[in-house]
């Protein structure tokens, strides 16, 4: 005798389990009852998988989503607000949010977290290709690693085409983005007129700022390639990248306040600089920038002290490079290439423990417009430091070895 499992009762029960294991509760039963209550009162929403046809689970489908095929916003049901109080388990890529108004979420609450958790099943395989696309994304770099857990079950993959919109400005946030793979150009529409302002090269996330601030998506991305991405809910990116967010602008909301580079911010751009910018902590001569590479981060010290080193025409006998300058606490690097477009004309290594604050090119080139005066400054007083270090009539492309 056959007996024909009903549709979606593995994915319920595998994502009920995972619950149980991350929670451990005291009452299972208890526990068993909460969950499946909440979860029966998502599925009666307006718009909810009742819909559905099958009657059974259909949003915590586990689906192979680089191959789903496009669902449509009228498929998927209107918007409601009570939509926020429940997260089926597992959602779909495609489900677009038709508005991203009336969020409960408020980051500043230490509230016990009870929401079910969105799972995206993924093999071994899959998983190390994930972790390594997310090792270096600056806003998960302070994370806790139950946080991360829980971003990763999270995430899910997609295949991208050549010529793809992934995202386009105007439209309301759903999906944030890490890059596996794949080009990406980034137009803002100014004055009616679309620009590109930038590029993604196999690496980076965007999709952050539409979720992070309930705005519409700030600029337009496509692939100009074949590529692929790991997307992350907004849901879930609110519940953890918020929270977090919240404790950085705490932490830091004084260090950034006296920050000479940033005086021509106002306190909200401030806090917006304080909300992308992931740490990093780096070993005594341990190298942070390699003179001559391609650059696409910037730096400010939080602790310790960061060496300057050149290598140059002029010295080069001086095994290592000469050291040009010294950073400590509150001062900026990393800026020269960004500003100029230039591999780095330097390289920087730890002084003992350091801590930086690190931003990605993007964002300093969104946030940071309003300080390049000083920067530019600055850059002007190199010429003089290296006409005192190595002679006359140098300049900065003097440094290329
Ligand atoms: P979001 O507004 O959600 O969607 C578009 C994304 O493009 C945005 O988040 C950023 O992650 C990314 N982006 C990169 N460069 C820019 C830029 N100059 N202005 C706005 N968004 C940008
Ligand atoms: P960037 O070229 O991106 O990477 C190396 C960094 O060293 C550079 O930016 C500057 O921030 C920093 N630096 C400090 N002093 C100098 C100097 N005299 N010339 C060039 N870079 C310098």
């Amino acid at each position: 005798m056959s007996i024909k499992i009903p549709a979606g009762l593995t994915d319920l029960l595998q994502s009920f389990t995972v619950e149980v294991l991350r929670k451990q509760p005291a009452d299972l039963v208890e526990f068993a009852v909460q969950y499946f209550s909440k979860l029966q009162a998502s599925q009666k929403l307006p718009f909810g998988n009742e819909k559905s046809g099958s009657g059974a689970f259909r949003a915590t489908k586990a689906v192979n989503f680089a191959d789903e095929p496009m669902q449509t916003d009228s498929e998927n049901g209107g918007e409601d607000d009570e939509d926020e109080e429940f997260e089926a388990p597992v959602i779909n890529r495609f489900s677009r949010r038709v508005s991203v108004c009336a969020e409960a979420f408020n980051p500043d609450e230490e509230e016990e977290d009870t929401e079910p958790r969105v799972v995206h099943p993924k093999t071994d395989e899959q998983r190390r290709r994930l972790q390594d696309a997310c090792q270096d994304i600056l806003l998960f770099k302070n994370l806790d690693q139950e946080q991360m857990f829980q971003l990763l079950d999270a995430m899910f993959e997609m295949h991208v085409k050549i010529d793809e919109h992934v995202i386009d400005q105007g439209d309301d946030g759903d999906n944030f983005y890490v890059i596996e793979r794949g080009k990406y150009d980034i137009f803002v529409k100014l004055d009616g007129l679309q620009r590109c302002v930038g590029a993604y090269d196999n690496r980076g996330s965007f999709g952050e700022l539409a979720l992070m601030y309930n705005t519409p998506r700030a600029a337009t991305i496509i692939a100009t390639s074949n590529g692929a991405l790991w997307g992350l809910d907004r849901a879930t990116f609110r519940r953890i990248i918020l929270k977090n967010n919240a404790r950085k602008r705490r932490l830091y909301e004084e260090f950034v306040k006296s920050l000479p580079l940033l005086k021509s911010l106002e306190l909200g751009e401030r806090m917006k600089v304080v909300d992308v910018f992931g740490t990093k902590t780096y070993k005594d001569e341990e190298q942070i920038i390699a003179q001559g590479e391609k650059a696409d981060c910037f730096y400010i010290v939080e602790s310790g002290e960061v060496r300057i080193t050149m290598k140059h025409k002029a010295k080069p006998d001086a095994n290592g490079g000469v050291e040009i300058a010294r950073c400590s606490r509150g001062q900026y690097f990393g800026e020269l290439a960004l500003v100029a477009n230039q591999p780095r004309a330097a390289s920087a290594y730890a002084v003992g423990i350091v801590k930086c604050l690190v931003m990605d090119v993007q964002a300093f080139e969104r946030l940071l417009g309003p300080c390049m005066d000083i920067m530019k400054r600055n850059i002007a007083n190199y010429e003089e430091q290296l006409v005192d270090l190595f002679g006359t009539n140098m300049d900065l492309s003097d440094s290329a070895v």
